[in-house]
């Protein structure tokens, strides 16, 4: 009996699409076995060439060749970017191709879009690694929580934030120096805007806060500040509270009325709380269930490696649901949330700074 194989295309040879390439050689066989068959990465787009790369007799510069070859049938958007991602991720689709990102910033934009599209075409667009890097969150809140009414997900969900208030918190260091520092170790980018304004936390938030509502929420609609104002003197104070602040993204659901808040801010968590010692680089996601109480997701938010582990897990799930739309969470065009302001103490013992 010949074995399946699939063929699967890789959009941007950066770090995490050349993490998918690397993850399906070295775990062939565990792959294999996942998939039910051979998965082979038959093409990678990327604008440059890399000429001493083992693949680089795979790589193209043009995105049709992917699109009208009909033996690919899972693509890996690894690219980033809202523009040529999005058209790209929507020509596959419309292909029948289901797509697997790690793109945060285009399912915040456009989820609802390139889902519905996914629908329409029997395939899927599926979107692991997008929050909370390596840690399979999505899946775990959609596949074994799916029983559960979640009343709350409160995360570390930014490892750059997370990074800086530790090194500021340990080693007495003001916000610029251990921003530089993140710089010069590789976890900020050169623009760190997006990280410690918070609104790369506040972009994962949104897309937790529409999977646990079935309502589409954007990050604009979320309130967002981030950790450029957090001082020395404040996480001395913290600390001799017993407390430490980290950036957190907060949502609540009420399950009497089905009200929906969240927000994104730094705050100040009680050592009684599991998220009080994840430090580092490091995320996690405290979720709340009515049946089954507290679930702490912990692990990797970043990477190359423990982000393309998260895309290759949906790659199987998509192989493994071939000519099936698998539903992941995003709700249907047009069906917007209404959030409203929180009131009451946070979850779990957290305040605001
Ligand atoms: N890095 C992480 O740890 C991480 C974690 C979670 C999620 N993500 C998300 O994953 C996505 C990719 O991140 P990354 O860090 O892997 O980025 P990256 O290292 O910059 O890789 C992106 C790659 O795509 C290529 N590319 C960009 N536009 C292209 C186009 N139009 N056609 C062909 N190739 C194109 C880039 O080429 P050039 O370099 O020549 O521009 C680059 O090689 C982003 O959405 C990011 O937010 C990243």
């Amino acid at each position: 009996m010949t074995m399946k194989k699939t063929n699967i295309a890789v959009l941007g040879f950066g770090t995490v699409g050349s993490g998918v390439v690397e993850l399906v050689d070295k775990n062939q066989a565990e792959v294999r076995a996942a998939a039910g068959g051979e998965v082979y990465v038959k093409y990678i787009l990327d604008i440059r060439d890399f000429p001493e790369s083992p693949y680089a007799g795979r790589i193209v510069r043009d995105v049709d060749v992917i699109l009208n070859d009909p033996d690919v049938d899972v693509v890996c958007e690894t690219m980033g970017g809202k523009e040529h991602a999005f058209t790209f991720t929507k020509a596959a689709l419309e292909k029948g191709k289901s797509v697997c990102t790690s793109n945060k910033e285009l399912v915040d934009a456009h989820g609802v879009e390139l889902t519905a599209a996914a629908k329409a075409h029997k395939c899927s667009y599926l979107f692991e690694a997008s929050v909370g890097g390596g840690i399979p969150l999505l899946r775990t809140l959609r596949e074994g929580l799916k029983q559960e009414k979640i009343l709350s997900v409160v995360g570390i969900l930014n490892g750059t934030c997370n990074y800086i208030l530790t090194r500021m918190d340990r080693e007495n260091m003001d916000f610029a120096v251990a921003l530089s520092q993140a710089q010069a170790n590789g976890f900020a980018e050169r623009n760190p805007d997006a990280d410690v304004k918070g609104y790369d936390t506040a972009r994962k938030l949104a897309i937790l806060a529409s999977l646990i509502s079935g309502k589409h929420v954007g990050y604009e609609q979320i309130p967002c500040s981030g950790i450029t104002k957090v001082d020395v003197s404040a996480l001395k104070k913290a600390r001799a509270q017993g407390k430490a602040i980290k950036l957190l993204g907060i949502c609540r659901k009420d399950p009497e009325t089905g009200e929906l808040s969240a927000v994104t801010a730094p705050c100040l968590v009680p050592e009684s709380n599991p998220l009080y010692g994840v430090n580092d680089v490091f995320n996690a996601v405290l979720i709340n269930g009515s049946m089954v109480g507290d679930v702490m997701l912990y692990g990797r938010g970043a990477g190359k490696l423990p982000t393309a582990s998260a895309v290759v897990s949906d790659v199987i799930e998509c192989i493994r649901n071939a000519g099936r739309f698998i539903e992941a969470g995003i709700p249907e065009p047009g069906v917007k949330a209404e959030l409203v302001d929180f009131t009451g103490p946070l979850p779990c013992g957290i305040e605001a700074l």
